[in-house]
């Protein structure tokens, strides 16, 4: 629980690496479970463009808009003020200049008190992460499965299970440390290859989304862990309760008390006293 805790800063965060302790990362999008991340301690908060498919029913990342992205930041900043809250840099914010990308970067900044920013992309981003970080911004990279290039990469699946790719990703993980990335998300990427590059950081945190326990800490998609998204649950989610299922028992339940008449009882209705009410029939001119 974090009762009283401190902003997470990124002196914070190095220093847990220094001590080997892992450093926990979720997903949200809103004030109330924001509020409930912080309560439970979680350190670090993703505002993911993944909102456009847990939140937004889109098919996938790529309609998300920077509205979308601060209008949401925002809500999670109020409920996780101690948090370190990371702006997910949506599609096309970012890959068009290096300049478009520092511009974008200040907008979480500036209107959302976002703590850092993260972008997809390896070696061909890394200007924009020296762009970013030269302005002041921390900024994290994001390596491995990239899901605004799935239809590039050829779908959601696993990235670098041949050694030459993995070679790519290794190379991509050093230059972006180099560029200035804090901070680097591997998503999906082999356990063994995952823990070549942590060992091979100097400078540079590494974090784990499905790529096994030897990076410095792990992420996990919000909805992914509490059967909050119905279209599929990913191999790497662990389901840690089925909120998804309380919340439809509870939906159907109000639904039959509803048309059995069961619902509302006293407790959940006002009145008026008897006097007001004689008088109002008075005043309305009807018999009581
Ligand atoms: O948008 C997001 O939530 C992400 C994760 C998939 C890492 O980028």
């Amino acid at each position: 629980m974090s009762e009283g805790r401190k902003k997470i800063t990124l002196p914070y965060l190095f220093k847990k690496v220094a001590d080997g302790e892992p450093i926990t990362w979720l997903t949200c999008y809103d004030y109330p479970t924001a509020y409930l991340q912080e309560k439970a301690g979680i350190e670090m908060i993703l505002v993911g463009d993944s909102l456009g498919m847990t939140m937004l029913g889109y098919e996938s990342t790529l309609p998300v808009t920077m509205e979308d992205m601060i209008r949401h930041s925002q809500a999670v900043r109020r409920g996780a003020p101690t948090a370190f809250v990371i702006g997910d840099m949506p599609y096309m914010t970012y890959q068009p200049s290096v300049e478009t990308a520092i511009r974008h970067a200040g907008r979480f900044m500036a209107e959302a008190s976002c703590d850092a920013i993260k972008l997809e992309g390896g070696e061909s981003m890394a200007d924009r992460i020296k762009g970013i970080v030269d302005a002041g911004i921390p900024a994290i990279g994001h390596l491995g499965l990239t899901p605004q290039s799935v239809s590039a990469l050829g779908g959601f699946k696993v990235q670098g299970k041949d050694a030459a790719l993995a070679k790519k990703i290794i190379q991509d993980a050093k230059t972006l440390e180099k560029a200035g990335a804090f901070m680097i998300l591997l998503e999906m990427v082999p356990d063994r290859v995952c823990k070549l590059i942590t060992e091979r950081a100097e400078n540079c945190i590494i974090m784990s989304l499905g790529s096994g326990p030897h990076a410095h800490g792990q992420l996990l998609i919000y909805h992914d862990m509490f059967g909050l998204y119905p279209r599929f649950k990913p191999k790497m989610a662990k389901v840690f309760g089925n909120a998804g299922e309380v919340i439809l028992n509870g939906l159907q339940s109000y639904h039959d008390e509803v048309i059995q008449r069961k619902f509302p009882q006293a407790e959940n209705w006002f009145g008026i006293p008897d006097e007001e009410y004689r008088e109002l029939v008075r005043l309305i001119g009807e018999k009581s």
